[in-house]
């Protein structure tokens, strides 16, 4: 980064104070108003940070406008053809690939931690059995906290690191649990011999009355999903577990405030959103309708799973997730089927609408992988918790960067009042208690 040029801000031509410009490796260049109070007396007022960096970093870079997502530079594409979930979750905290004894100890290392302390499962046991999934793994993850003192000093990289391997081991063996929970069926152990994927949707998916044999295409769909969810910059979540790990809080509790925000439909939960919407609409017939009521301003509705804040342009990962789609969707045998059919001419339809050409509303990530994970067997209400998965070790790798930067202060916004000025309670108030 540099500071060598500066933004003079004018007031009737006369220049009244200088603000430096920062540049990065590459993407726009920010205007620093560390200084700014001081010099003016003024906060800048950027609700939804729609024109605001609120953090320097080296992990994930987009370009929204041309459509570009990197991680630690490398193009998404590349990453989701090349690679497996666990070498990009290595690249994520270690800012480079594995080479092949990296990754055979990081591998051993998760596979290690994937089971749970005998004691969590009675947490699950507290919740009712309808609970939202969400909500019980934002209680256990939470919990984890409670568990770990041995490795809990954020200072030591060391305790960092450990606390990244047990939350990326930890996350998929909870996720699958809050589903057999859910279902009413025993919980399943986490088996070392399988890859992290096979593992999951064995734990998922599988039962102890049968063997589960893993479907290689599947695995591979479901990989990759998770590679195209494991980090996205400075989102709602990942701002939410910096904001949190600012104060210095412990990593399970930050991870968990991700988790917490994640939920909302129009972030992680947009997902589970979009199933639902496809099962309101129920027919091809009745799509026109729906249309027409995301068009309509007075209407609240929004196509789920269409738009984004930061792509202006066709989302890379919803591209590539597409792809994804049709393989499992043909793999299953599955393009007739009435869910299905009814998706895709809602894309079709959405695509060519000027409403949606004109405003940029492509469909996102959340469009493609909701059908995905429908058509994996994955019920409705999991699908935020499938996100929450893929999503772990952007979360921590983005906490890890802020604790380790010495410059970290805790995150403190600032607002514009707009209440009541100072006024005095009237005196006979509460004289008849
Ligand atoms: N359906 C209909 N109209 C829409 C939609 C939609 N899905 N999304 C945006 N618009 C309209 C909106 O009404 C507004 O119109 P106008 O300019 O006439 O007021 C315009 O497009 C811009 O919308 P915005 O709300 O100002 O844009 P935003 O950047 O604040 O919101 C968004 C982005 C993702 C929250 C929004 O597009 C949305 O609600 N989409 C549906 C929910 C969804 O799919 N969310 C998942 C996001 S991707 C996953 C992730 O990264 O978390």
């Amino acid at each position: 980064m540099s500071d060598q040029r500066s933004l003079t801000l004018n007031e009737n031509a006369k220049p009244i104070f200088e603000l430096p410009v920062l540049s990065g490796t590459t993407g726009p260049d920010v205007i620093d108003v560390q200084e700014l109070y001081k010099q003016t007396g003024m906060f800048t007022y950027d609700p939804g940070f729609t024109s605001t960096a609120s953090c320097s970093s080296t992990i994930t870079y987009i370009d929204g406008e041309a459509g570009i997502l990197l991680y630690r530079g490398y193009p998404i594409e590349q990453l989701a053809e090349k690679c497996t979930f666990l070498e990009v979750c290595y690249l994520l905290l270690n800012s480079e690939l594995p080479d092949n004894a990296q990754m055979q100890e990081f591998e051993e290392a998760i596979t290690l931690h994937t089971m749970l302390h005998d004691q969590l499962s009675y947490f699950f046991k507290g919740f009712r059995r309808d609970a939202h999934p969400m909500a019980i793994m934002v209680a256990v993850v939470g919990a984890l906290s409670s568990f770990y003192h041995d490795a809990l000093d954020i200072k030591s990289k060391e305790d960092r690191d450990m606390s990244a391997v047990r939350l990326i081991a930890k996350v998929p063996t909870i996720v699958a649990m809050c589903h057999k929970y859910s279902i009413g069926l025993p919980f399943m152990y986490p088996q070392n011999k399988l890859s992290y994927v096979e593992n999951f949707m064995r734990m998922m998916l599988g039962t102890p009355c049968d063997d589960f044999v893993p479907n290689p295409l599947l695995v591979r769909a479901l990989d990759r999903i998770l590679i195209l969810h494991a980090d996205h910059e400075q989102n709602a979540s990942t701002s939410t577990v910096r904001l949190a790990g600012s104060s210095g809080a412990n990593p399970y509790a930050c991870i968990t405030a991700g988790i917490a925000c994640l939920w909302g439909a129009a972030h992680g939960g947009a997902n589970e959103a979009v199933l639902n919407m496809l099962l309101e609409i129920g027919d091809i017939s009745h799509i026109p309708a729906y249309i027409k009521k995301a068009k309509d301003k007075n209407d609240p509705f929004r196509l789920m799973g269409f738009g984004h804040r930061v792509y202006k342009h066709y989302d890379p990962r919803a591209k590539l997730m597409r792809a994804t789609c049709h393989e499992v969707l043909t793999e299953l045998g599955l393009h007739d089927d009435k869910i299905f059919k009814l998706a895709l001419e809602l894309e079709r339809i959405a695509l060519e609408d000027d409403y949606f050409i004109e405003k940029k509303l492509y469909p996102n990530v959340d469009f493609y992988s909701g059908i995905v994970f429908h058509a994996l067997g994955i019920p409705t209400n999991m699908f935020t918790a499938m996100f929450a998965m893929g999503r772990t070790v952007g979360w921590i790798a983005n906490w890890d960067e802020m604790i380790a930067d010495p410059d970290q202060k805790i995150g403190r916004p600032r607002q514009l009042y707009t209440g009541a000025t100072r006024r005095d309670v009237p005196a006979q108030h509460g004289t008849s208690i």
